[in-house]
């Protein structure tokens, strides 16, 4: 059951999700070699916490972490841990915020020091396949047709694109109708629609697209163990428009005052 939301609704979204990308944004100003990934969770829930939110993802069917981490091949929802960050590693931190009974959901994935220009493409080409995808979900367009749009994209730089793990629709759960899958043909799937709130979340590995899911039940990671990269951001539509909830402006900022 897909829900549509009001106005009123709307405008909580944007709220939870303005939150959530602040959130990424003081998780950017610690990502570096030798900062565990148990910090980056803490200054993560410390900052929901202070303006008012809730870590979603903290007890979600058990999860342990505000964050979920994504270390080099970890694909999604890694454990935060006393994992050292070292130089040349990449780090996704994806996080779910609840604000006023809502939900905002973004995922950023950082550079650690020096990264390998190989690993700094896959970053770029996935980050381009997100914003591909949010070009393509448009009123009157389909599910397909973002999905596709990611497909596409990624593939034609030489990627594969995760089948097992997809976006979704969002609002007082975190999780809601429409699943938005990575892949997939256009004009299929369900109609977008004004009202809608969607997470999309491409997650795409430079090896195969097989992954495995850990003894733990939830870290997911490639089964060649080749690194892998996911970018989200959360979207309505509004009045025939598509609007971005979610920004990485927060931690682009961090990332550019730091390479001055
Ligand atoms: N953005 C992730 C997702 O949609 C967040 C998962 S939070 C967890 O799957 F609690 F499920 F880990
Ligand atoms: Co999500």
């Amino acid at each position: 059951m897909i829900y549509l939301k009001t106005t009123e609704e709307i405008e909580l979204m944007r709220a939870a999700n303005t939150l959530v990308s602040q959130t990424l944004g003081e998780v950017a100003k610690w990502v570096a070699p030798g900062v565990t990934t148990n910090k980056l969770d803490s200054i993560a829930r410390e900052f929901i916490l202070d303006n008012g939110g809730r870590p979603a993802c903290l007890g979600y069917e058990g999860f342990p972490g505000t964050l979920c981490i994504e270390v080099n091949e970890v694909v999604v929802h890694g454990f935060p841990s006393n994992y050292t960050l070292r130089e040349g590693d990449i780090v996704g931190t994806d996080c779910v915020v609840e604000l006023n009974g809502y939900n905002g959901d973004s995922c950023y994935t950082f550079p650690v020091g020096e990264v390998d220009e190989k690993l700094l493409r896959l970053c770029r080409v996935t980050k381009e396949s997100l914003d591909l995808g949010v070009k393509a979900c448009k009123e009157g367009a389909r599910i397909g047709d973002v999905a596709n749009a990611v497909q596409t994209y990624a593939e034609r730089n030489g990627y594969s694109v995760v089948r097992e793990m997809c976006g979704h629709g969002i609002g007082r759960d975190m999780h809601e109708d429409p699943e938005v899958p990575n892949y997939g043909r256009r004009g299929t799937g369900p109609l977008i629609k004004n009202g809608m709130c969607l997470s999309i979340e491409p997650m795409i590995n430079m090896g195969s697209r097989n992954i495995v899911i850990l003894s733990d039940g939830w870290t997911c990671r490639t089964r060649d163990r080749k690194p892998s990269a996911h970018y989200e951001h959360t979207v309505a539509i509004v009045d025939g428009h598509t609007e971005v909830l979610t920004t990485f402006s927060y931690v682009e900022q961090v990332l550019k005052d730091r390479s001055i």
